[in-house]
């Protein structure tokens, strides 16, 4: 039994990185898979959410979603904290995995930054949280960009040792990681040493997926390069991280191939180039942006799609969490 899982944070600013790396193969494996598709709302409050803004988010991230080619009526597309077997399984794996192996997450590391006494004990636990996401259905593929790899892997260790512990072997699945096209990783405009984020202070530096073809244009034409023309192949693109990541997006949104795009616009300058990048994006988001604002201003449509995942979400996730209590030693009515 295949079944593919993935979620994304309601933070807002959805941009370019989460639609190359993450939703546009969602999309990609609803012709080949059963999938779910969740909107990890309990994961975006490891950090302070203002809850107006969290509610919109989340529709919004439905929407944009949908937007994209997510089919809810195929597959089940909800938001996590309505599917209360999430939290429930999270505290189970929380009693599994080690300290040890939450002080190697490079995430945590990242998001708490110097301040690590004041970080939030759900920031620190949230890849347990993770992988109880993906185990509550017993998940076998998931879909996410480079970044999440270390979570994943910590999902398969939990996995691995529940099924030890308990005698159960091959209970839990050992879920894949699919890190899937050529832009697993976007960088930002503005420095392409460092990936492109929600959470970046620039705009300059992120692709929104709800920027207007001006905004769209500028963004492109002020994102930073180098001097030198663009080079004939791949290897001339080494120790030039800026040049590398637009043309990788390039790639990505024409479904070429970096050798394909260079061997087309190699020997060329970076203004030149950017005319053309910025026709492929503008042509290439414009419907979707479209989409997402009409679906923005239909939050009942939104709220019954969720509510409807929500309730099959559940009914998958039920009976597996029974086995789960029953399996620890709790008593299930
Ligand atoms: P998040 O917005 O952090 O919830 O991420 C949602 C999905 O987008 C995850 O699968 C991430 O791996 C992916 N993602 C986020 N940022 C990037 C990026 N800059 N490049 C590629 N994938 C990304
Ligand atoms: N941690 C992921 C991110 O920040 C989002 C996420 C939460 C996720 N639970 C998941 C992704 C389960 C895949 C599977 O991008």
């Amino acid at each position: 039994m295949e079944r593919v899982f993935s979620g994304a944070q309601p933070t807002g600013n959805l941009h370019l990185g989460n639609y190359l790396g993450a939703i546009r193969n969602w999309v990609a494996l609803q012709k080949d898979f059963e999938c779910i598709f969740c909107v990890v709302d309990m994961h975006a409050i490891t950090v302070w959410q203002d809850p107006k803004e969290l509610r919109s988010n989340i529709r919004e991230l439905a929407a944009s979603m949908i937007a994209s080619g997510i089919d809810p009526e195929k597959h089940v597309l909800f938001n996590q904290s309505q599917v209360s077997a999430h939290a429930e399984l999270a505290w189970i794996f929380n009693c599994v995995a080690r300290i040890g192996w939450l002080n190697r997450m490079t995430q945590f590391k990242e998001k708490a930054g110097k301040h690590r006494e004041n970080a939030s004990l759900g920031l620190y636990a949230y890849p347990s949280l993770m992988a109880a996401d993906i185990l509550t259905y017993k998940a076998t593929h998931v879909p996410v960009g480079e970044d999440q790899k270390q979570h994943l892997e910590l999902a398969r260790d939990i996995a691995l040792k529940f099924n030890n512990d308990y005698e159960v072997e091959g209970f839990f699945p050992q879920p894949e990681p699919l890190i899937l096209g050529p832009a697993t990783r976007v960088m930002s405009l503005r420095d392409g040493s460092k990936k492109m984020s929600k959470s970046d202070p620039s705009e300059m530096a992120r692709i929104n997926m709800t920027d207007d073809a001006d905004t769209l244009s500028k963004k492109i034409r002020k994102a930073k390069t180098d001097p030198e023309p663009l080079p004939s192949e791949a290897a001339g693109l080494e120790g030039r991280p800026e040049a590398k990541n637009l043309i990788t997006i390039f790639a990505a949104l024409t479904n070429s191939t970096v050798d394909k795009v260079l061997s087309e616009h190699g020997g060329t300058q970076f203004s030149g180039f950017k005319q053309a990048l910025t026709d492929v994006v503008v042509t290439k988001l414009a419907p979707i942006t479209e989409e997402m604002a009409r679906l923005n201003n239909d939050n009942a449509y939104i709220d019954a799609v969720l509510a409807k995942g929500a309730e099959r979400a559940n009914a998958i996730a039920q009976p597996i969490l029974r086995d789960v209590k029953e399996t620890v030693g709790f008593l299930n009515s």
